[in-house]
């Protein structure tokens, strides 16, 4: 017997039609963020362990659980990338993009690996379609990466969404925060889930993200956030959400919003909808204005956010159809491939989708056709070999003529 094989756990494969309305998406994103300013970078898929340790943070779920990383032959730690914002930083250091006039916009699409338990809209391997801009740290541009969220989300045809804004402070005011939530938890703090008591000691925020009940009953009057912001912090979100206004973007002030990856400061944002389940954030992003330094770039504000492509295309998936062929071409006895192929490439250079019947009787090409739900069929005989026409059939109208080839586009056209 031989052996056959499947997808990995957690890997899938995105077959026709749904990848016909991946790319569609994926268009609609380029052409929104290139109205925007912003243009393509292609990151590798791999990069050493350490990039993903420092930035997302070394106590984070994604870097303590999820990451796929292993011993290159060299023995060097790489990482398959669970994630784009860090592969972007470190491109625009790497490449000393901060001499270029700011702010550098860039926008990314592909394959992104977690190491995470598959369930519905939570693939091990998943896909991003993302943006990052370096070099702006007025609210404004907090503003319009988060109205090109909202642009793309309309263009793809996405209504029913929710839109969570908070802010997370900086270096200076969230270890006050931190100091008021260790205080809050520390009478119930073994009451909290394993984790969260893990979280408590490391990165207490985390805890206001922890979706366990007794752990969400437990946090209930926990301090919020937006109540210890530092004045320029305030001033920043509250900028924020006043051009948000402007813009006619509907949000939700969050303040439980934290985000799992640890180079947030200010503003955070996720795109939550009703119609996925558990996994119901298909989109988020903040601002990282201390990751560039971090990775050894000058001290440069940034702000970014990405779409999960499988819970978006999941959320339109009914609009997910093969396009129609426009045309079908039977043909049958000597000769007749090399005029059908010659129709076929004709026709296609003028934009038609195109398809051959491939030999079998008249009969089963013209059956084809109709299973491929072409609109037109083209009949190619000896007959027509000889007289220079084709015969044709409109499936759709069930009428039926003759034409000469050379004007067989024409018919397509009407
Ligand atoms: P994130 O929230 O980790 O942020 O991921 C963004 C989106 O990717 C999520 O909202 C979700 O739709 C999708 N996603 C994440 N994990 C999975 C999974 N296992 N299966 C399916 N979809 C998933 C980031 O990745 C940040 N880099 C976003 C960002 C860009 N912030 C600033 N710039």
């Amino acid at each position: 017997m031989r052996a056959r094989y499947n997808a990995l756990k957690g890997f899938e494969d995105i077959l026709p039609p749904s990848s016909g309305l991946w790319k569609e998406l994926e268009d609609k994103a380029s052409r929104v963020f290139l109205s925007c300013g912003y243009n393509e970078i292609r990151v590798p898929i791999a990069e050493s362990t350490d990039l993903f340790a420092r930035s997302i943070g070394e106590t984070s779920d994604i870097v303590s659980k999820e990451m796929y990383t292993f011993m290159d032959k060299g023995c060097r730690s790489m990482t398959l990338r669970p994630e784009g914002t860090a592969p972007v930083a470190r491109a625009y250091v790497e490449h000393n993009l901060s001499i270029l006039p700011p702010p550098q916009k860039f926008y990314y699409a592909g394959p992104m690996f977690r190491y995470e338990r598959p369930q519905k809209g939570r693939q091990r391997q998943f896909h991003q379609v993302g943006v990052e801009c370096f070099g702006a740290g007025a609210p404004e541009a907090d503003a319009e990466v988060i109205y090109m969220l909202c642009r793309f989300l309309e263009a793809a045809g996405v209504r029913d969404f929710r839109l969570d804004v908070n802010s997370i402070g900086d270096d200076k005011c969230r270890p006050v925060f931190r100091q008021r939530l260790v205080e809050f938890f520390a009478p119930v703090k073994n009451e909290l889930c394993p984790d969260c008591q893990r979280r408590y000691e490391q990165n207490p925020l985390r805890i206001l993200d922890c979706k366990v009940p007794r752990c969400v009953e437990l946090r209930a009057n926990a301090p919020a956030i937006t109540d210890s912001l530092c004045d320029e912090c305030r001033a920043h979100y509250e900028n924020v959400l006043g051009f948000l206004d402007t813009l006619g973007i509907k949000y939700n002030k969050n303040p439980l919003l934290v985000r799992g990856l640890d180079y947030y400061t200010r503003t955070t944002f996720e795109a939550r909808s009703s119609l996925l389940g558990a996994q119901d954030a298909f989109a988020a992003g903040g601002r990282y204005d201390g990751l560039v330094e971090e990775f050894g770039g000058p001290s440069t504000p940034a702000v970014g956010f990405a779409v999960g492509m499988e819970r978006l295309a999941g959320m339109l998936e009914g609009n997910a159809a093969l396009p129609v062929m426009d045309a079908f071409i039977a043909y049958i006895g000597n000769g007749t491939p090399q005029r059908a192929l010659k129709l076929a490439a004709g026709l296609r250079e003028n934009g038609c989708r195109v398809e051959l019947g491939f030999g079998g009787s008249l009969k089963s090409q013209l059956r084809k056709a109709d299973k491929h739900g072409a609109r037109f069929a083209f009949i190619i005989g000896e007959e027509e070999l000889a007289s220079g026409m084709v015969k044709w059939k409109d499936l759709k109208q069930h009428t039926s003529g003759e034409t000469p080839e050379r004007d067989a586009g024409l018919l397509l056209k009407t």
